[in-house]
């Protein structure tokens, strides 16, 4: 099959989210993959948001931020009406633990704010709409097997139930009202940038700390890991050259249980097993997400080319050198040390 990445080339984009830990790196990524085009990153910046994922960007031209809410009217099509050609939607509420405590806002922004734009993109269908999902959407998948985008969504704790409706509601929109809209759904993501209550950016800063690392269960439950530099690629393509109506699921196909992951990260920090604590397993922990993207692989050309052992020893590296980003937000002095850097309030 041939490849036509120049299918579309996005001049205006809206990237939501991108205050966050992939709607920063994948802001960073998409200026220089489109040197021509200009990109407002909008962001609600609730506790996982934060500008200083931004800040190098504050003199580039062709770039801006604008802090609002995904899930306002308003804000949304004032932004819509700035001639913008492509949104790529990565604001969500994502932490499941959160999730398990109040889902409100989750289903507030994954479902009713995907809903707000896809209402607002009816006025202005030559918009195209990329919904950025996950593979959590799955559910949990039996040892060998690997879920394709025809997989049943079988979502099973309110974070994920939350990005399977938004998911839906964007494709009933397509197929409602030929809204141009694609969906990527991907595997765990590791990175710079990533907020220190997810699993690799708390451990590794806990590791420097000597603090123990909090392993749910039995620590065998499984999951793919992708550099956040992939996952911004394979979404820059999906922009560029996805099927209107498709879904693509984007993996590197690593797949470790979190032990495996835990033996890394503490080989990598010089640290030993002692800092592991088994602590009780987290409700419906998911056992498996296991992930088939042979369709973006053959459709689009995509393929991942970070490394997965150079690639986390690159996280690990990049937290040794960032410690003035993390230690603020462990240390609860996040949104004081914000309102100095910003002047801004942060939202709850
Ligand atoms: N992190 C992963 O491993 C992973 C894997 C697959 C898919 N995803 C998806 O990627 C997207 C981004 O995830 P992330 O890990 O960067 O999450 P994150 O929590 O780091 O960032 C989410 C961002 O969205 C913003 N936000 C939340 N609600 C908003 C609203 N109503 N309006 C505007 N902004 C709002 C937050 O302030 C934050 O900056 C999510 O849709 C998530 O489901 C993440």
């Amino acid at each position: 099959m041939s490849i036509d990445t120049s299918k579309r080339q996005p001049k205006n984009v809206l990237v939501t989210g991108a205050a966050g830990f992939i709607g920063s790196n994948l802001v960073h990524y998409l200026l220089k993959r489109w040197p021509d085009a200009s990109i407002v990153s909008l962001d609600a910046l609730t506790y996982a948001g934060n500008l200083a994922n931004l800040k190098d960007l504050d003199d580039v031209p062709r770039h801006r931020f604008v802090h609002g809410n995904i899930c306002d009217r308003e804000t949304v099509s004032t932004l819509l009406d700035q001639d913008i050609d492509t949104v790529i939607n990565a604001a969500a509420h994502t932490h499941v633990d959160r999730s398990l405590l109040g889902a409100d806002d989750f289903a507030g922004t994954n479902v009713g704010g995907v809903q707000v734009f896809l209402d607002a993109i009816k006025q202005r269908p030559h918009i195209r709409f990329v919904q950025i999902s996950t593979d959590e959407v799955y559910g949990s998948q039996a040892p060998g097997e690997d879920a394709d985008e025809n997989y049943r969504l079988t979502p099973r704790n309110p974070y994920s139930a939350t990005k399977t409706g938004g998911d839906l509601v964007a494709l009933a929109f397509h197929h409602s009202f030929d809204l141009d809209v694609v969906i990527t759904r991907c595997c765990n993501n590791y990175g710079p940038y990533q907020y220190p209550e997810k699993m690799i950016p708390l451990f590794i800063t806990n590791l420097f700390e000597n603090k123990q690392v909090p392993l749910y269960g039995d620590g065998l439950h499984a999951r793919q890991w992708i550099h956040v530099d992939d996952h911004s690629a394979a979404i820059a393509r999906v922009a560029e050259s996805g099927r209107s109506g498709e879904v693509y699921n984007i993996t590197s196909g690593k797949g470790m249980t979190n032990k495996e992951m835990t033996a890394k990260l503490l080989a990598i920090t010089g640290k030993d097993e002692s800092l592991i604590k088994y602590v009780t397993d987290r409700p419906g922990h998911d056992r498996r997400y296991a992930i088939d993207d042979r369709k973006i692989r053959t459709e689009l050309g995509w393929s991942p080319v970070v490394d997965f052992d150079e690639g986390i020893k690159q996280t690990v590296q990049w937290f040794v050198d960032h410690k003035s980003w993390w230690e603020p937000i462990k240390s609860g002095q996040y949104r004081k040390y914000y309102e100095e850097q910003y002047g801004k309030r942060v939202e709850q």
